[in-house]
């Protein structure tokens, strides 16, 4: 019935834009008058890997905080799956969030349980009613798909900063996100470890058919991974474009990322 119901709303694939997150007009100010977003507008459809550039400090983070309801925005509108989440229930937004992945800078592990137990720990917090045969079953599944099926014994402190990346995946991964947003997943890590997570958060695209916001300053990463990009500069969005277009773009500030 379902599959049925889909293929009547198939369209042709250029046309096939279905919007999942769309902010309108976000503003943010901290305290008196330290105002970081003055109208920020994006939109990431289906399938799609956005990237967002810009300066340390332009708000990136927060404007992905706003996203999964860290951070309060002052004014605008964040619609997710074609809801605003700014004006819906504690409810409706737990609905909505456990859809939403999101991959935090630090990974933040839990230090004193192993791989299987930060694992099992998340997918226990919010499917309560999984036996212990399931929960073993996700964590593999979770594990294979960042290719580190053996570390499952392991205790975070064993592991590499290339390892934990990949298990923080693994963890955001275990709730199987229709959305995950990544915060420079990329920084810290050397040049070849960066590229196998970049290649792993496209690979992740295509097989979880996520559609995804991606905030880096590691250019190869953008490059691999991204659909389109956006550049937040001044708490607005400047530029917008491929990689290709960006890299020659006419605004010399833009090109500097791509030095
Ligand atoms: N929770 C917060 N409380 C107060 N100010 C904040 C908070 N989060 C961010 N800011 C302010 O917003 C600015 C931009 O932060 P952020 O979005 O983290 O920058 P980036 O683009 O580097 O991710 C910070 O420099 C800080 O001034
Ligand atoms: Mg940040």
């Amino acid at each position: 019935m379902i599959k049925e119901e889909k293929n009547i709303e198939a369209k042709p694939k250029e046309k096939n834009k279905t919007p999942i997150i769309e902010i309108k007009d976000l503003h943010k100010t901290f305290g008196k008058d330290n105002t970081i977003l003055k109208g920020v507008n994006l939109t990431v459809n289906k399938g799609e890997d956005l990237v967002i550039l810009g300066r340390s400090g332009s708000g990136k983070s927060v404007t992905i905080k706003c996203i999964v309801g860290l951070i309060e925005p002052d004014q605008g509108e964040i619609n997710v799956f074609g809801e605003n989440i700014l004006n819906i229930s504690k409810k409706e937004l737990n609905e909505i969030r456990v859809k939403i992945g999101f991959l935090f800078q630090s990974g933040a592990l839990y230090d004193s349980m192993s791989v299987r137990e930060n694992l099992a720990f998340t997918l226990r917090a919010h499917k309560r009613d999984l036996s212990e045969e399931e929960v073993e079953k996700e964590v593999i599944e979770a594990l294979e798909s960042v290719g580190l099926g053996d570390a499952i014994d392991k205790m975070p402190a064993e592991l590499s900063g290339g390892m934990r990346k990949r298990i923080g995946l693994a963890r955001t991964l275990i709730l199987k996100p229709e959305i995950i947003l990544y915060d420079e997943p990329t920084t810290g890590l050397d040049t070849i470890t960066s590229r196998e997570i970049s290649e792993l958060i496209l690979d992740i695209k295509h097989k979880q058919k996520t559609s995804s916001i991606i905030i880096t300053h590691d250019m190869a990463c953008a490059k691999m991974t991204a659909d389109r990009i956006m550049v937040l500069k001044d708490g607005v969005i400047h530029a917008e474009g491929t990689y290709e277009e960006l890299e020659k773009d006419e605004d010399e500030w833009v090109r500097s990322f791509f030095e």
